[in-house]
Parts: structure tokens; C-alpha cells; sequence
């Protein structure tokens, strides 16, 4: 997709200018050796680039991209703006960010640029103006990379000048002072404004309070989109001067980062690329991987994307950094292919000698080629070699989850019934589920037509605005199945609470109420009816028009439904009201399959993880192992990874995988991804 060539990009990230010239022949030569075929360069090189304000050195970098292209490596090349050089805050100190606190963040580490610097914007946009013109013909050029890994490190800036921008992009939002105060609900604390010249940042308030949370979840969109804005600003310009050439920037859909609205940034982009670190809790690595792959696919709407890093061992930003268990770097960059991905990039080539980050695995360690490391990556570039022709098919997906970055924010404002409400791991919860049970869903927006699914989840979706309740109860009544789980529909866009009853926005379609919430200890857990438990979360719940599936027993809430059935028009909504165990919610889940006639795709025993990709010649299977036992596949094909014929059953020992393609065509529908927002 991006190297020029036929088959599955391979390769990482590329610091040429940490080590001399000499280096950069062996690299290249190591390169080959393991099939590395892409490199993105120069992500952390402004300050080699432009070593004094307006003096630009290009040449070294021209002779990196020369060498590679000798090798037959693709370059994504970076703009070079990550982070500024420290001649910047020489210049212009006020274009460093400010914190909630009021403090400045300095220089020393990276990113520390306040987006509304005009000094930063015209320098950043400079500098790409000039790799643009100097590289636009550079026979290396496959894709422009801009910035890296926006808000990871600045999250937010309170300073004057993005308080100004927060008021332009208030007035473009809200037009009148008047709707500003409604939708923040002014009223309460004293808080209303009689013009937009009195907003400031969220900025830290006293001792025992919080600010407003309308205004906190406004500050959150609005930061998003002021980084887009910096974004779109480069893209634009390499955009007039390499219009055929692909544009990306590096997303962070993990579970440690939610500050931008990648929907809208996804749109702004050419090809969705991504960033992913293995979980640190071993036991929810595969688990929490596939959701994050399955969000990429998502951004990507079905198409093709890139895995832009991820570590080929061990990190250097926990307190205990673990190398990753032998077998597992394969497992994962499978599961990330059976979920979408063309490429397989890592953070990064060679090792660093010093700073911050000498400590972090790559993918040519300190001690060198004789390494388990060093290994497992040369395997790895011969099995994408192997698996080459799956490049370009899509994923088949049976069913619908909608994420949403801003219920997963207003999760985080406090004073909720509870802090222990948790958006990644409901939503975790659910799509371990069905990937247990072979089940691919698609993620998607709130506003993407639902018609397409025979099944819609939905966790925790607190904000939810008219328009979405309302075709959520269409897409029931027109026949559609549901799944919604507690803390959904309970608040609208601004966070304000839909009146007469939980959950306002969806109660005549799940057919109950909700009198009061009553969130359980942390650690505590309530029997259920069948056997099961519940833990984080209950609820005062009323059944109108559902039935109940199950109940808590014992308490307080002795008899009243935790999972309810609720047939609407020519559909079927469940209401699951607290956290299931996962065999309860295994049992609930297969009821809900069975109401949308939903089956696995193929016939494999359980613990395997399986996706389908569809290619325009054939379909693919690709199959992981997790476990330790071996497991059988009932289906007929070729494994690309072994050239083995498979002819069913077949088995597939614990920790292996396979990428087969299919004797036959999957009876699955064509999925062209998502369509796009309704409106
Ligand atoms: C990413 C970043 C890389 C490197 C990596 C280390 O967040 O984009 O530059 O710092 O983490 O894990």
C-alpha cells in the first residue's frame, strides 16, 4: 500500500541521525535482511534540519534517502515538526504550553509547543514547506508523515492565546452567549456569562470543586480539533507541492490515550495510521489489542491501514518493564493483520544509544543480530513476506460497535455515581465477548447508518443526543438487534441528564426505567439469578414492556432485572444494567446472537481468535492460538505461513498461527466499512 510494492509494508521507525555515517551502511544492509521495506524518517529531526532559526540542512537526509532507495526501502517521511528545537522558546517563550496549573511545560523532553503559538504554526508550517519542496521528487517518497502522535504529550494548553482560540471555536459552536448558558447550565454555582469575553481554559479551580463539566467537555472538542487545525495546516501544504503523494499523521487508539476525536481527525488523513503498546496486565493484551485494531479499522472506515508502532519488546515508560513473552510479537502482528493492517511498523530500527528512550526495545538491539529479538523480527518479515497477497483485502465484519471518544471524556470530569465506571473496559468487555465467540464488529460512529448491521452494541454511551435515540429506536423497530449497556443514554451532548427516569434517551426502546443508580463497592459482587455475578454497577431498574433475563439477588435489589429483553416493532433491545462475569455475559450474549441469526463465519473450536479479510481472488482466514492446547479448524484452504495444505479438520498447536486462504468464499456480506455520517 505505501511501499511502492506488492504486498505487506514492514519496517519502523528510522533515527538515522543518532549514529554516524558507517552506521547507515550497515543499517541498510540489515535492513534488506529481514524485509523491512518501509522506514518513516526524520520524526524527531527539526533540530538537526534547522539547526539555527531559517538555516535549513537537508543534505544529510538526502544521502539517507538515497541510501535506502538503493535498497529498495520506501521512505514515510516525516515533516519534521514533532517536536520544535530549543532555539524556539529563545525566540518566543510564550510558544511553550501552559498547563492547568499555569505552569509552563519547557523544553528537554518533546513536544512542547502551544498550538496556538503563531511562532510554532509559521515555523512548523516552514519547515514542511521546505521538505516538501526539497524531497518532492525523491524516488524514496511513498508518504508524508506530519507530527507525531498529536496531544500525547500536551494533551491541552491553558494559555491566553488558546483561551482566545477556545472563544472563537465557542462562537462558532454556540453563536449566542444565550445557548452557551443553556447548554453549560449556567445557572448552577454562580457560573453565567453575559459575553464570551469572560470564558477562560478549565484552569484549576478551588480546593473541593471541579469545573463545569459542559465546559471541560467543550474544552476536550475544542482542543481536538485546534491540534486538527495544525495538522490540516501542514497537510494542506504538502497537499499544493506533492499532490499525489499520501498524507498521514500517527493516531494513538491504545487504551492509555483518549484526548482526540479521531472521527474527525480520520477524515483529514489519506491513510489511517496507528500507534499500539501492548497492556501491561498480560491477561488483557490480546484482548484490549483486537478492540484497538478494531477502532483503527473503524477510523479507516474498513479500508486497509497501518500499524505505525508498536515495540518489538519491552517499553521504557513503566515503572517494570517486561520484554514481551516469547511467541507473542507474532501472535499480535497477526491479530493486527486479521484486523486490517497492511503494515507492520515498530518503534523503532536500532536501538538508541542515549536519551530518554535508550532502554526501549527495538528492532535491532543494543547486543545486535544474535539476539531473540533480532530473531523473532527477521521470522516476522518472512511470514508478511509469505502472507503478501492478503494486502489490499478487507476485513469482514458481522456487526456494529459505536465508540465515542467524548461519552469515554465525560467518564473522567468526576462526581459521578461512581469513579469506577470505566468506558475502555465495558467496551472491552463486551468485544472480548464476541471475539470469543467469533464474532468481528465493526466500530463506528454514532452517526453512521446502522441499517447495515443485524447487530448494534452499544457500551456506555452517556452523551447521546436526539438524533441517535432517535434512529437507534428506528433501527429496532425496522427489525434490528440491540445491545446497550448501563451508563448509556443518561446524558445529552452538553452532559446535561434526560429527565423522567435513566436512561432518558432510550427507555421506550429498551422498555424499562431506571429510579436510581446505586454503584456497588470496589471489589464487591452481587449474586445474580443464574448462578453468575455482578460487580461496579446496579441499578434501581423497572421493568415497562421488557422482560426480565436474569435478576440480582439478595439486598437492596433482592428481584430486580440486571439484563432485560425488550421485543420493539420487528427488533429486539437488551438492557445489560451492571457488569457481568464474563461466563454470564458469554450466556447473555449468545441470546443476543441468536435474536440477530448471527453464526461465527467458519467453524473453529473456541479459543482461537479468527478474522476474515475478502480479497478481490479469495478470502482469508487468519487464525491465533493463544492458549497452550491445540485447537481444530473445520475448514479447507492454503496456510500461507507454513505452505501447508489444510484440509479439514485441521489443528493449530497452542501459540501458533496461521493465514489461510480459503478453498471457498465465506458466506458473508461485501463490507465496504462504515458508511459514511448520515447527515
Ligand atoms: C511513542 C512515540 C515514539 C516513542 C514510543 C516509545 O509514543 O511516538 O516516538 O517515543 O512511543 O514507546
Amino acid at each position: 500500500m505505501t511501499s511502492r510494492r506488492d504486498g505487506l509494508s514492514f519496517g519502523g521507525d528510522y533515527n538515522p541521525e543518532q549514529w554516524p555515517n558507517e552506521t547507515h551502511v550497515d543499517d541498510v544492509r540489515l535492513m534488506a535482511q529481514v524485509r523491512v521495506n518501509l522506514v518513516t524518517v526524520g520524526v524527531f529531526s527539526w533540530a538537526t534540519l534547522e539547526p539555527v532559526p531559517g538555516t535549513f540542512e537537508f543534505d544529510w537526509l538526502e544521502a539517507v534517502l538515497d541510501r535506502v532507495h538503493e535498497g529498495d526501502i520506501a521512505v514515510d517521511l516525516a515533516t519534521g515538526t514533532a517536536s520544535p528545537p530549543p532555539w524556539m522558546v529563545t525566540l518566543d517563550p510564550l510558544s511553550l504550553p501552559v498547563d492547568r496549573e499555569g505552569r509552563r511545560r519547557w523544553v528537554g523532553g518533546r513536544q512542547a509547543y502551544c498550538p496556538s503559538s503563531p511562532t510554532w504554526r509559521l515555523r512548523s508550517q516552514r519547515l514542511a514547506e521546505q521538505m516538501a519542496s526539497r524531497f518532492a521528487q525523491h524516488p524514496a517518497l511513498a508518504l508524508w508523515h506530519v507530527g507525531n502522535e498529536y496531544g500525547c504529550n500536551t494533551p491541552a494548553c491553558y494559555c491566553d492565546a488558546c483561551g482566545l482560540e477556545f472563544r472563537k471555536w465557542l462562537i462558532r459552536r454556540y453563536g449566542d452567549i444565550g445557548a452557551l448558558n443553556e447548554g453549560w447550565g449556567t445557572n448552577f454555582w454562580s457560573q453565567r456569562y453575559s459575553s464570551f469575553d469572560d470564558i477562560h481554559p478549565p484552569r484549576i479551580t478551588p480546593d473541593g470543586t471541579i469545573p463545569n463539566p459542559s465546559q471541560e467537555l467543550d474544552f476536550r472538542r475544542f482542543f481536538s480539533d485546534h491540534l486538527l487545525s495544525a495538522y490540516v495546516a501542514e497537510r494542506d501544504i504538502l497537499k499544493r507541492i506533492t499532490p499525489d503523494v499520501p498524507v498521514t499523521t500517527n493516531f494513538m487508539a491504545m487504551s492509555r490515550f483518549n484526548r482526540l476525536d479521531y472521527w474527525r481527525w480520520a477524515n483529514e488523513v489519506d491513510v489511517v495510521s496507528n500507534d499500539h503498546y501492548p497492556s501491561s496486565r498480560p491477561e488483557l493484551a490480546d484482548a484490549e489489542l483486537a478492540l484497538c485494531a478494531d477502532v483503527t479499522r473503524g477510523l479507516s472506515r474498513g479500508a486497509p491501514w497501518i500499524l505505525m508502532e508498536t515495540a518489538p519488546s519491552a517499553v521504557n515508560w513503566r515503572s517494570i518493564n517486561r520484554p514481551r513473552p516469547a511467541g507473542q510479537l507474532r501472535r499480535h502482528m497477526v491479530q493486527h493483520l486479521g484486523r486490517g493492517a497492511d503494515a507492520i511498523m515498530f518503534f523503532q530500527w536500532r536501538a538508541s544509544r542515549a536519551g530518554a528512550e535508550k532502554f526501549h526495545s527495538a528492532m535491532l538491539p543494543h547486543a545486535g543480530t544474535d539476539t531473540r529479538v533480532f530473531r523473532e523480527v527477521s521470522e516476522l518479515g518472512q511470514l508478511l513476506d509469505d502472507a503478501g497477497e492478503i494486502s489490499g483485502s478487507r476485513v469482514v465484519a458481522q456487526a456494529a460497535m459505536i465508540w465515542d471518544w467524548e461519552s469515554w471524556w465525560s467518564q473522567e470530569f468526576g462526581f459521578l455515581p461512581t469513579s469506577e465506571l470505566s468506558y475502555f473496559r465495558n467496551a472491552m468487555d463486551l468485544h472480548r465477548t464476541f471475539t470469543d465467540q467469533q464474532i468481528t464488529l465493526d466500530i463506528i460512529d454514532s452517526g453512521t447508518s446502522f441499517d447495515a448491521y443485524p447487530l448494534v452494541v452499544v457500551p456506555s454511551l452517556c452523551l447521546m443526543d436526539v438524533d441517535v435515540a432517535q434512529r437507534l429506536d428506528a433501527y429496532v423497530r425496522g427489525g434490528g438487534t440491540l445491545v446497550v449497556t448501563y451508563w448509556s443514554g443518561v446524558c445529552d451532548e452538553h452532559d446535561r441528564v434526560w429527565l423522567g427516569g435513566y436512561p432518558g434517551a432510550l427507555r421506550d426502546t429498551l422498555g424499562i426505567w431506571v429510579e436510581e443508580f446505586a454503584p456497588l463497592e470496589r471489589g464487591q459482587t452481587v449474586a445474580l439469578s443464574d448462578g453468575g455475578t455482578a460487580s461496579v454497577w446496579s441499578e434501581f431498574l423497572h421493568l415497562r414492556g421488557a422482560e426480565s433475563r436474569v435478576e440480582f439477588t439478595g439486598g437492596e435489589l433482592d428481584g430486580v432485572a440486571a439484563v432485560a429483553r425488550h421485543e420493539h416493532g420487528a427488533g429486539v433491545a437488551w438492557y445489560v444494567a451492571t457488569r457481568l462475569d464474563p461466563i454470564s455475559l458469554d450466556r447473555h450474549l449468545s441470546d443476543v446472537l441468536t435474536d440477530a441469526r448471527l453464526r461465527p463465519l467458519l467453524s473453529c473450536e473456541r479459543g482461537l481468535e479468527v478474522t476474515v479479510r475478502r480479497g478481490e481472488h479469495a478470502d482469508y482466514a487468519l487464525v491465533v492460538n493463544h492458549g497452550d492446547a491445540v485447537r481444530e479448524a473445520h475448514f479447507a484452504g492454503f496456510d500461507l505461513v507454513t505452505g501447508r495444505e489444510l484440509r479439514t479438520p485441521w489443528s493449530l498447536a497452542g501459540g501458533d498461527v496461521a493465514v489461510v486462504r480459503l478453498e471457498q468464499r465465506v458466506d458473508g456480506r461485501e463490507v465496504d466499512g462504515p458508511r459514511q455520517p448520515d447527515s
